[in-house]
């Protein structure tokens, strides 16, 4: 009876006074800080008067120590604070950017052991972030974290769009089902070849996770600022609907090597009755710091071809320049190899690339396979990992580099480290003085493999610190870094604007494996955009890949929605896959992939439903010109196009990319049509996209 009574006591205690409320800037949003009675930090989120999460735990199990650093908690201080400013990113969806928030600053201590942690709250119109910071104290200084045991409770069986946990790889398909249908489904989708590599041992999936409740509000979990800290991914309870932090761990188990002075990553939670608001917040970015180049004018908006997709259509060119397996990089003389002859990254053939760019207004081309250590690319043997200086015997660096020069033309570097990583390190600065030497400015690194020597998880603490680093050296050479298989992105673009843009998620190249399906594109926004721009590498015209011979693959679209896919999926490296052939084969339709911008002053979410379709429209940077990009899944749909973001009072001339009338991803996805128009900002036009279809607009002012 006594303890009821204490307990009793202590719960009114904890929740009067240990219970602190922050509101949004709109007031829709309200976030509750408390303390349970034995010291555990809580928080639960509202949106419009309803709980959206639950009362959820907050802290860490830490390695070594026996006492969790997650109770036992007392508040010894609590402070608030807003904030209204705008910034203008050095490229983006927009030319500025505001950031409206709502601060508060809750300073914990744990009693027995003196230990100081705080958790930074900021509450958005669309979302809230919270990090935990380790202020530099007395009684600690280093310790490691074993896990995160952040908690996001939900309030049910929400429907979601999902990839499974993995340490290595987040180049699944999409699920779309119930939190409580994962289970049945997550075996079979880790069999999926060339995926799951690491699998987190439970039921858990990776951020960007975005979900939809019954009665229609959306959310989305993911992070911000992930620096010097491990990736995280969520436990799924499908019972109680709970998510608990799981942070990818090192080699020998252990989370995050820590010292105080330091913050974890923003815990991100995006919220919103409407979809679009979730694919036009900025709240990750609003919570990474600002740019620290100083001098950003080398930084780019690049399109850009590749002497790339040949590898993938079975169509026999690769990258490697020889058959020899044997060959010991810095010992072999690749001039005394004999070549096999289908070598892709040759002089000449670079140079027809080079040509048909400049012709067609591009700003660069993309070569891989232009360097020695092809020939074993897994890297077994340590003494064969590519070198990043050497090319091969069929590739003049020098030549080229006046040849794309006299083009207006720039060459893009390419690192395939297979993950080598401490000898991608050796090389670096090397590599990076060879780019600068021979004219580069952009380098697309890749992470193909286990991590060599140390096996650590592409997604763990150690890997992260890497991309970081290799972010901020290319930065000191003018480099800009379009990394592949790196972890995915949590906003640091913002912070490192030459970090243009990643994959970290299943990309075209998939059209040529197993497939992609049809509904993909109209997820990964809602999904893996969230965290920055993805090179997709669209523009594939010629889909059905057994017109080249050995490879069955289908494309998953119809031609019109590979066009719409440059205004869908924003990212300031977009790049025209398909090749040179295929462009000449529907010089019309090319033409849009030539006028598309790729960088913005505005953005305009028309239409949106995560799985279903996506109609945005743009205005490009500096020029009273506009783009309307719109897909939709496998089912045909009648997009409703509303042309009110137009300015006022003038006419303008849209050309009209749309499906065939019997286009269809499946019989056929080649069907087009091309009209043109007058508008004002007063039309609504109706637009019949096919079966995995789109439609793809360009706008400009009647004189
Ligand atoms: C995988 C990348 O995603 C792809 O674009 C690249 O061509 C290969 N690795 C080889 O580096
Ligand atoms: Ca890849």
């Amino acid at each position: 009876m006594k303890k009821l009574i204490l307990y009793l006591i202590a719960l009114l205690f904890s929740y009067s006074g240990y219970c602190q409320k922050l509101t949004s800037p709109d007031n829709q949003l309200v976030l509750t800080f408390s303390l349970l009675p034995n010291g555990t930090p809580t928080y639960q989120l509202d949106y419009k008067g309803q709980p959206i999460i639950r009362n959820s735990k907050m802290g860490f199990a830490l390695l070594h120590v026996d006492r969790p650093l997650a109770e036992g908690f007392r508040i010894t201080d609590t402070q608030f604070t807003s904030s209204d400013t705008t910034w203008e990113p050095v490229w983006g969806e927009e030319k500025e950017i505001r950031d409206n928030h709502r601060e508060m600053l809750v300073c914990l201590q744990q009693e027995k052991t003196d230990w100081q942690v705080n958790i930074r709250f900021r509450l958005f119109n669309d979302g809230l972030g919270f990090r935990y910071e380790f202020p530099v104290q007395p009684n600690l200084r280093h310790f490691r974290i074993q896990n995160e045991l952040t908690e996001f409770s939900l309030t049910g069986d929400h429907k979601t769009f999902w990839i499974p946990a993995d340490y290595d790889t987040n180049e699944f398909p999409i699920t779309t089902s119930s939190l409580s249908g994962i289970a049945a489904l997550i075996d079979e989708v880790r069999k999926e070849p060339l995926a799951a590599k690491s699998p987190a041992p439970n039921l858990a999936v990776q951020t960007p996770l975005m979900m939809k409740s019954a009665n229609g509000i959306y959310v989305n979990i993911h992070e911000a600022a992930l620096i010097n800290y491990p990736a995280m991914h969520l436990n799924v309870n499908d019972q109680t609907f709970q998510l608990s932090a799981h942070l990818t761990p090192d080699k020998t188990g252990n989370g995050a090597f820590m010292q105080t002075g330091s913050a974890t990553p923003w815990r991100t939670i995006m919220v919103s009755d409407d979809a679009r608001d979730i694919l036009a917040s900025n709240l990750i970015v609003n919570l990474n710091e600002p740019c620290k180049i100083k001098d950003t004018s080398w930084i780019k908006p690049t399109k850009y071809m590749g002497v790339w997709w040949e590898y993938f259509t079975g169509g026999g060119s690769t990258w490697s320049y020889t058959d020899y397996s044997d060959i010991i990089i810095g010992q072999t003389d690749y001039t005394k190899l004999k070549p096999h002859g289908r070598h892709g990254a040759n002089t000449q053939h670079v140079k027809e690339y080079i040509d048909f760019a400049a012709k067609h207004g591009f700003d660069a081309v993309l070569v891989e396979g232009w360097n020695e250590g092809w020939e074993d690319n897994h890297a077994y043997i340590k003494e064969r990992i590519y070198s990043f200086t050497k090319p091969y015997p069929d590739f003049d660096a020098k030549e080229l580099q006046q040849y794309a020069a006299a083009k207006g033309v720039k060459i893009i570097m390419h690192h395939e480290t297979t993950s080598s990583v401490v000898n991608y390190e050796h090389q670096m600065h090397d590599a990076f003085r060879f780019m600068v030497d021979h004219g580069y400015d952009a380098v697309k690194t890749g992470y193909v493999g286990g991590i060599i020597p140390r096996s650590e998880h592409h997604d763990s603490q150690w890997m992260v610190n890497h991309y970081n680093y290799v972010t901020e050296t290319a930065a000191d050479y003018k480099i800009m870094v379009n990394s592949h298989e790196a972890v995915r992105p949590t906003g640091i673009h913002r912070t490192w604007p030459n970090w243009i843009a990643q994959e970290s998620a299943r990309g075209t190249e998939f059209e040529s494996f197993k497939g992609i399906a049809p509904d993909h594109t109209t997820i990964l926004p809602f999904t893996r955009l969230v965290g920055g721009p993805m090179d997709y590498t669209p523009g594939i015209f010629q889909g059905d890949l057994s017109v080249y011979g050995s490879n069955p693959a289908k494309g998953s679209s119809t031609l019109v929605k590979q066009l719409a896919l440059y205004v869908t999926m924003y990212s300031p490296l977009q790049m025209a896959a398909d090749l040179i052939e295929n462009y000449d084969r529907f010089p019309d339709a090319f033409q849009f992939i030539k006028d598309v911008a790729v960088d913005w002053d505005n953005t305009w979410i028309l239409e949106a439903e995560p799985g279903d379709y996506i109609t945005i429209a743009r205005k490009s940077k500096g020029k009273n010109e506009w783009f309307v990009g719109g897909i939709t899944d496998e089912n045909p749909r009648e997009s409703i196009i509303d042309f009110s973001f137009l300015p006022k009072g003038k006419k303008y001339i849209a050309t009209i990319y749309a499906d065939g009338k019997d286009a269809d991803w499946r019989t056929n996805p080649q069907s087009y049509l091309i009209s043109s128009k007058t508008i004002s900002q007063k039309t609504k036009l109706k637009q019949r996209l096919a079966p995995s279809g789109g439609v793809a607009i360009r706008i400009r002012e009647i004189e």
